[in-house]
Order: C-alpha cells, then structure tokens, then sequence
C-alpha cells in the first residue's frame, strides 16, 4: 500500500520534473494541479563555473562524503553554495530530477533551501542557499582559527531550531523524511547563528549500495543509533538519537567523533551517562560558557539522555523532545533508561568491521522511558523506511 503511494507521488514529481526541462512558462505552470508545479530551478554548468571562477580551490566551503562545496555567487549577485555530488548516481536525469524535485517542494526555516540544480552530462550538482557562518562542527567545534564563541541562548536556540526541523521532516513533509545523518556538519549556521539542516533528502538521492553505506557510516561514526549501525533498523528514532548525541556536542563543546573521555576512552554519551550516574552532570558543560541558565541546561542535558537510550520505543518522538526544550516541564530522571552505544572495534580503523556486542546487551534495558512525570511512554508508529508517504 505504502509503495504504491509511493510510487504515485514519484510519478506526479516526474511530470513536474519533465515539464519544467521542456521549459514552460509561468502562466502554463500556474495552471496546472499544485504537485506538478516544479520549484527547481536548472543552472547550466557553465554558469555555475562562472560562478565559482572555475570552481577556484579558494571557493570551497567544505565538502564530505558526497562532493565538494563552492561559495559562489549568482549573476544577479545572489550568494550560493554549489554542491559537485562526487558519487557516480546509478540514477538516470528523470528520475535524479524527481528526487530534487521533492526536496525542492520543501520550505521551513530551519532546512536549507535548495535553489537549483545542474544536469548536465555527468554532472550531477545542487545549489543551494548560502549560509554565513559556515556549519556547527567548523564554528562550536572545529579549529581554533574558525572557533566562534556561542553563548548559551544561542546554543539553547540552535537545539531548538535543530528540533523544529526534524519536526517538519518527521511529521509534516510529505513524504515524511528520515534525515539518516544528523550531524554537526549538517547543520549550517546562517548570519543570525540560527540553524539549518543540510544534506536532508539527499540521502535518497543514491542507491543504498555498499559503498555508500561504508561512507556514510564511516563519517558518523559517534552519532549512528545502535539499532540502525547493527541491525539496519532505520526508523525516526534513528535521527531522535544522533540529535541526543548533537545536544551533547552543543552543550559540552567536544565533538563526540574527535573526544575520549576518561582513563576509559569513553565517547561522549558514555561519558554523559557516568556524569548522571555520579550526580555531577553539569560538568559536562563546556568550560567556554561563562554565564548559563543552570536549570535550563540541566533540562537540556536530560533531552539528550532521553533522545540516546539503547531502546529506540523509549525515546521521545521529536514533537516531545521540541515541547521538552521550549517549556520548563519537569523531566523524570528516574524512567531514564542507559543508552545505546555503537563503536568500531578497537583496532579503531574507520572502515573496520563493527563492534560484536551483543544486541542483548545493547537493548538490556527494557524499561520503559517517561520524562515527563504524567505521560505514559514514547513509543509510537515511527517506524518507517527512510521515505514514507503519511
Ligand atoms: N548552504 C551552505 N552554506 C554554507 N556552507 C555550506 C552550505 N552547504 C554546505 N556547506 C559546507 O560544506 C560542508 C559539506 O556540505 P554537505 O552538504 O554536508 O556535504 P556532504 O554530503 O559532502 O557532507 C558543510 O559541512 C559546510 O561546511
Ligand atoms: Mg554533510
């Protein structure tokens, strides 16, 4: 049923997608069912290499698993930030102009915008909105030279437009999206510091082949939810969890792939937990942060806590986990459960096989989790496969 929805909606987009390369005009677009209209714009490459001075090294932004990132700027002077996607898509242009076509549809403040694309050749290319200050893990959590002092209600408000996002993605775009990789290099910061997601829907633009899969997991080792990275158990909770292990790095300012903690090596949310076990949470908090709500943070580290239990039914959904983080509710400690963690083995080479532990210990703690003293649990119908229509 869910795929022959699925594929409904696909076709409808790839009329959309077929029309607008025939060049319509905007009087014929306005016309027409609302799911064909095409918000994609199509750059030529040459226009984009004009755009980046031939793609100059001193243009690029940053870049990762899937391509390199330029700053470029339009002809009528719009800044942008160009994407070269690296990995050779099995897709055809139709169907890779379907994919862009859905992300392109969808507008929130805390996702970045897609402005285009190029489809040129084998050029596969998004331009996208260009965001000031870079991504979190270059501004709270890169190099010294890059490190931009964010007080505390900015970081609250970064957690909070973080959530907002997912909320969107989770619940209201259609198709629901599963993000699969948030990160700190997926969140872009705009001149304001407000947060945008990145790379969203981009996932779905490329085959789940094994080399792919080896990347991706690869970059994000330290926020993977442990059901996903064992089992391939890919739900919303998966994105709940690696946004637990983002709060984290937001409110103790180390990236949870880089640091060890302790004699241990333990990794970041290991580390959060012993602090709770020890009663001494607040010491997680990053020794930058003069000046904090105490109460506030405290309330926040425990989100993170929730949103990082072994048992993914425990979690919060993220509608929960934005009302925990914009009202003072109480939150109780107690219904909190230990939490998942995923590692290589300690041979540590990125790339390496996983970590055996048994999935009975991942999940021993069957507990049911309840934060909010009156609410009965979390679990929910989240589970989904990385794309589902409602
Ligand atoms: N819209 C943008 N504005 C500014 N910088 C960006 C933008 N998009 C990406 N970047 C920079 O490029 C990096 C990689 O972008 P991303 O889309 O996450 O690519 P990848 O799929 O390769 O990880 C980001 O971490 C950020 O530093
Ligand atoms: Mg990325």
């Amino acid at each position: 049923m869910n795929l022959a929805i699925r594929h409904i909606t696909m076709i409808k987009n790839c009329f959309g997608a077929l029309n607008w390369c025939r060049g319509r005009d905007d009087s014929d677009t306005a016309e027409k069912p609302q799911e064909q209209v095409i918000a994609t714009k199509q750059f030529t490459y040459n226009s984009l290499r004009s755009a980046t001075r031939d793609f100059h090294p001193s243009s690029k932004l940053g870049g990762g698993g899937y391509g390199v990132v330029h700053k470029g700027v339009l002809r009528d002077g719009t800044p942008v930030a160009i994407k070269s996607l690296s990995v050779e898509s099995k897709q055809g242009t139709r169907e890779f102009m379907t994919e862009i076509d859905m992300i392109s549809n969808i507008r929130h403040p805390n996702l970045v915008g897609l402005v285009g694309c190029c489809v040129e050749g084998s050029h596969r290319i998004l331009v996208y909105e260009f965001l000031e200050n870079n991504s979190l893990a270059s501004s709270l959590l890169g190099s010294k030279s890059k490190y931009v002092a964010l007080d505390w209600p900015k970081r609250a408000a970064i957690c909070r437009g973080t959530a907002s996002g997912l909320v969107f993605l989770h619940d209201e775009a259609q198709p629901n999206i599963v993000h699969r990789d948030i990160k700190a290099s997926n969140i872009l910061l705009d001149e304001n510091f407000s947060p945008k997601i990145g790379d969203f829907g981009l996932a779905k633009l490329f085959p789940d082949n094994v080399t792919h899969v080896s990347t991706r997991v690869a970059g994000t080792v330290g926020y993977l939810a442990p059901e996903y990275a064992l089992l391939g158990q890919l739900t919303k909770k998966a994105d709940v969890y690696s946004f637990g292990v983002l709060m984290l790095e937001i409110i103790s300012g180390k990236s949870s792939s880089k640091a060890a903690f302790g004699d241990n090596l333990l990794v970041l949310v290991e580390w959060a937990w012993k602090l709770k076990e020890e009663n001494r949470l607040l010491d997680m908090v990053d020794p930058e942060l003069a000046e904090f709500d105490e109460m506030e943070v405290f309330r926040f580290i425990k989100v993170a806590l929730f949103c990082t239990q072994a048992a993914a039914q425990n979690r919060p959904n993220m509608k929960q986990v934005m009302e925990m983080l914009s009202k003072e509710v109480h939150i109780n400690e107690k219904a909190l459960t230990e939490p998942g963690i995923y590692r290589w083995h300690s041979s540590g080479k990125m790339g390496g096989s996983l970590n055996e532990t048994p999935s009975s210990q991942l999940f021993k703690n069957k507990k049911t989790g309840m934060p909010h003293e009156n609410s009965t649990n979390f679990s929910s119908n989240d589970v989904v496969t990385e794309m589902l229509p409602r």
